[in-house]
């Protein structure tokens, strides 16, 4: 057979990868007495299949083939009227309110990761900085990777990002002239994906601030692209339990994007998600939606309006943190048990979402072809090895010794089963 020539790859699918945790989630799929702490999925007894079939012969009967036509780029009226609804009684249920907008605003996408890559590809060059945490949502910051651009990370504590050391990175660029390729604050702010932690409420206005003056110095606006995408999922239904936006604070919404989600609150299966946007962002951002695929699923969207206008949208959500709850307290409680008194470990402690970051001593491995990891496999449990991520900050090596914990599709017997067989696999390689 002659040698067939290879496909010429773009440099954007050149820089890219695939997505490292596959194959751990191919592994645990085929063999079903793994635990798996490593698939980002959500509890998949919640998934409101009740609501919808309610909901559904009632779009179809009200709408017809409306429901079932394109609809227009931005989003169904209706949704982008239920969406800003929601988005302020978030702010009001913490005490703030969302001034100068409204819903023309809101820009439904498919799933919120649409809305975060046409963000990438409307405001970075390759070259361009976006600035992160250390660790951070590394389906994104890979991603960032294709279109050239390069994280600059910044540390967080038990409260988030922490603000001294933002404005030590912002101004060690601009001592070295990089100011202008600084182009966006990318911050996973409500429960993070990989830690668990939540950006606290006094440090937003901090940021917000040292945002501003960083971009009068570099001639442009940088956006805090602020992905909420578990912001619904707080444990707590304590008014103030979770805190207000950035865009709270960004009084003219100039400085700030929300990126939202249904995929986490109601169902994945909808992908459908959505970002408030700057006023000046909403053309560009349209225009890109628009080259893509000129409006996400308009049936779905009929049955995500439907369903935030007869309240049934908040019940589930009310349902859903009783549920993840539960899931989160007994992983933390199982690494109480087990992880208590040994040397060097530490787990963040989640107010909500679905994911606790576990580090282990200063010199442990748990990357991939580790010995950690081979251990876990034996035990047969397996996490994301929290190398994969941190961003490729290219100032920075990342640390070997974390591990992202997922809990959102083991019932919490099984995540604590899970936890007990990462204590036992520590004790094989450690030898206590
Ligand atoms: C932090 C974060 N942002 C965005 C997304 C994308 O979600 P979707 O595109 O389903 O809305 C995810 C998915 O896991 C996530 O964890």
């Amino acid at each position: 057979m002659p040698n067939t020539p290879s496909f010429p790859l773009s440099q954007a699918s050149r820089a890219g990868s695939p997505q490292p945790i596959n194959e751990l989630i191919a592994l645990a799929l085929a063999d079903p007495s793994i635990i798996s702490l490593a698939a980002g999925l959500v509890d998949y007894k919640t998934l409101p299949v009740e609501i919808v079939s309610a909901h559904s012969p009632g779009i179809l009967e009200k709408h017809g083939q409306a429901a079932l036509q394109y609809g227009v780029t931005g989003g169904l009226p209706a949704l982008q009227r239920e969406i800003f609804l929601h988005l302020s009684r978030l702010e009001e249920a913490a005490g703030h309110k969302l001034e100068h907008c409204g819903p023309a605003q809101v820009v439904v996408t498919t799933g919120s990761q649409q809305l975060l890559h046409i963000l990438a590809e409307i405001l970075l060059d390759r070259g361009d900085i976006v600035v992160t945490c250390w660790p951070s949502y590394f389906v994104y910051t890979q991603a960032l990777a294709s279109f050239g651009a390069v994280p600059r990370s910044v540390d967080m504590d038990e409260h988030g990002i922490i603000p001294e050391r933002l404005e030590a990175l912002l101004a060690e660029l601009h001592a070295a002239g990089q100011l202008p390729r600084v182009k966006m604050a990318y911050l996973v702010t409500y429960h993070q994906n990989p830690t668990g932690i939540t950006l606290c409420a006094q440090r937003k206005p901090v940021i917000l601030e040292i945002i501003k003056h960083y971009s009068a110095l570099a001639g442009h606006r940088i956006v805090i692209v602020e992905d909420a995408a578990y912001r619904e999922l707080a444990f707590s239904g304590e008014p103030g339990a979770t805190p207000p936006s950035f865009r709270a604070f960004d009084k003219t919404g100039e400085h700030t994007v929300i990126a939202q989600t249904f995929s986490k609150p109601f169902a994945p299966g909808v992908k459908t998600g959505y970002g408030l946007l700057p006023l000046a962002l909403v053309g560009p951002v349209m225009q890109a939606k628009g080259g893509r695929d000129f409006g996400s699923s308009n049936l779905c969207q009929h049955l995500l309006a439907s369903v935030m206008a007869n309240g049934d949208f908040d019940a589930h959500v009310k349902r859903l943190k009783a549920a993840y709850a539960a899931k989160g307290a007994a992983v933390v409680c199982a690494l109480e048990k087990h992880f208590a008194g040994v040397q060097g470990v530490s787990w963040s402690r989640p107010a909500g979402g679905m994911y606790v970051w576990l580090t282990l001593p200063a010199g442990a491995d748990t990357g991939p072809g580790s010995a950690f990891l081979k251990a876990a496999m034996d035990e047969k449990v397996i996490y994301v090895p929290g190398v994969f991520c941190f961003p490729a900050d290219p100032a920075r090596t990342a640390p070997v010794n974390t591990i992202r914990l997922a809990y959102g599709v083991t019932d919490p017997a099984q995540a604590a089963e899970g936890v007990r067989r990462l204590r036992a696999a520590w004790k094989k390689v450690s030898g206590e």
